[in-house]
């Protein structure tokens, strides 16, 4: 079995990994946390590179029906002991619950006892051994890179369920360094109006379930090009991005030098235009495979709403989201999918107020497949993020 350690937003990570991963998609176990699915003939190394809702993969190598540290030291010791070579072995653990909270959280506590038998029973080896303790019992995907776990020893994963314990051997980890170089250290980025961050980004072209190799894709509304930079990084056929603001096509363009330089990549098939998404099949009417984006969302935020805004806000936004989606539907092959991140808006008693999209989108021809809210906590503004065949 695999499992899948799912990121802040665990829907939308289950959501990607099954368009990802298309028939292999056969989930055995899902919480908030993790994914466990039938094995896999994929390199997890390749996936891992193509999620970004995921932060490990690994398989399960093994169970115990409870907690017996001797058992569960063997079980990993043998594992570790046959990584070849005279230097230091470092190794770490981490507990996650399947279903079984209370029993996890106890044995949270004894988690040290086990790692430390293990490093004891390690040293019988004669090589240098280290155990690596994060402040959590579950390591980030940053301790286990900066320890070089996956090449020196390993990191070995507890599921505790109510029918024992399983455990695992992760096999690779999000590569998190990269993720916010494109975040941080891209040169334009324009927080005030409004930027993906990229790993939202790529699960939104992920969702679309096209194949970038073969594919198309189209932003509209592209900022400062997060959609496109990850549709270049996949590889995409072609990419197409527009925008009705001039100064955010050259900050698209500058972006796109920047990565291309930045992750030595060949020089990608990019078109940009400066026009409204409602405007824009004057100028590109090829249909496209897939179009990923986030629309204007409105001016920025920093408080809640009452339902007279509300109301206004739907009155300066709808007329624009029907006119550019009205027009897009011409240029979205007949099998195309489209994945639209609307706004939402945090009111006072801190629900959304959520415009209403579902009855323009369908009402427009368009038939909406999923649907995810997305928001970080504090944030005045959330993404109602939809899936559309038409
Ligand atoms: C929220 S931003 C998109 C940000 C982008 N996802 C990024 O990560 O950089 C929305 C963009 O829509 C553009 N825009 C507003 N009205 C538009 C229209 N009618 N047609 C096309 N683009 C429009 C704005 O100039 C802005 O760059």
């Amino acid at each position: 079995m695999m499992y899948f350690i799912l990121g802040s937003h665990p829907n939308l990570s289950v959501s990607e990994l099954k368009a990802v991963l298309g028939t292999s998609f056969q989930p055995v176990f899902q919480s908030s946390t993790l994914l466990l699915n039938k094995p896999i003939n994929q390199d997890p190394h390749v996936l891992q590179e193509r999620l970004a809702g995921v932060i490990k993969i690994g398989r399960i190598v093994g169970s115990v029906e409870t907690w017996d540290v001797q058992k569960i030291t063997d079980l990993i010791t043998n594992l570790i002991v046959n990584i070849e070579g005279k230097n230091k072995i470092s190794f770490g653990l981490s507990l996650y619950h399947l279903d079984n909270p209370q029993k996890t959280k106890e044995l949270e506590k004894q988690l040290d006892v086990l790692g430390l038998t293990i490093k004891k029973q390690l040293k019988l080896t004669g090589r240098p051994i280290r155990y690596v303790k994060g402040k959590e019992p579950r390591l980030s995907s940053a301790i286990v890179e900066t320890n070089g776990l996956l090449t020196s020893g390993g990191e070995f994963t507890l599921f505790v369920s109510k029918r024992g314990i399983f455990i695992g051997q992760t096999s690779s980890i999000q590569p998190f360094k990269t993720w916010s170089k494109r975040d941080f250290g891209r040169p334009r980025r324009n927080a005030k109006n409004g930027m993906l961050p990229p790993k939202l980004a790529r699960m939104m072209i992920n969702l679309s379930g096209v194949d970038p190799k073969e594919s198309t894709i189209l932003d509209p509304f592209c900022g400062s090009g997060t959609v496109l930079m990850e549709a270049i990084l996949m590889g995409f056929k072609k990419v197409i991005g527009s925008d009705i603001w001039q100064k955010a096509i050259d900050d698209t363009q500058i972006n796109m030098d920047w990565l291309i330089e930045e992750f030595q990549l060949p020089k990608p098939n990019l078109s940009l235009y400066t026009t409204s998404a409602a405007d824009l099949a004057k100028l590109y009417p090829n249909p496209v495979d897939a179009i990923v984006t986030e629309v204007f969302l409105g001016n920025p935020r920093t408080k809640t709403i009452n339902s007279q805004e509300g109301q206004r806000l739907e009155q300066e936004l709808l007329p624009l989201f029907h006119a550019s989606f009205s027009a897009l539907k011409g240029i979205l092959k007949p099998s195309g999918k489209a994945v639209i991140a609307f706004p939402a808006f945090r009111q006072q008693d801190i629900t959304w107020y959520r415009l209403p999209i579902n009855d323009l989108l369908t009402s427009l021809g368009y038939t909406i497949l999923e649907q995810h809210l997305y928001f970080r906590p504090n944030q005045f503004v959330a993404r109602d993020i939809v899936l559309l065949s038409h």
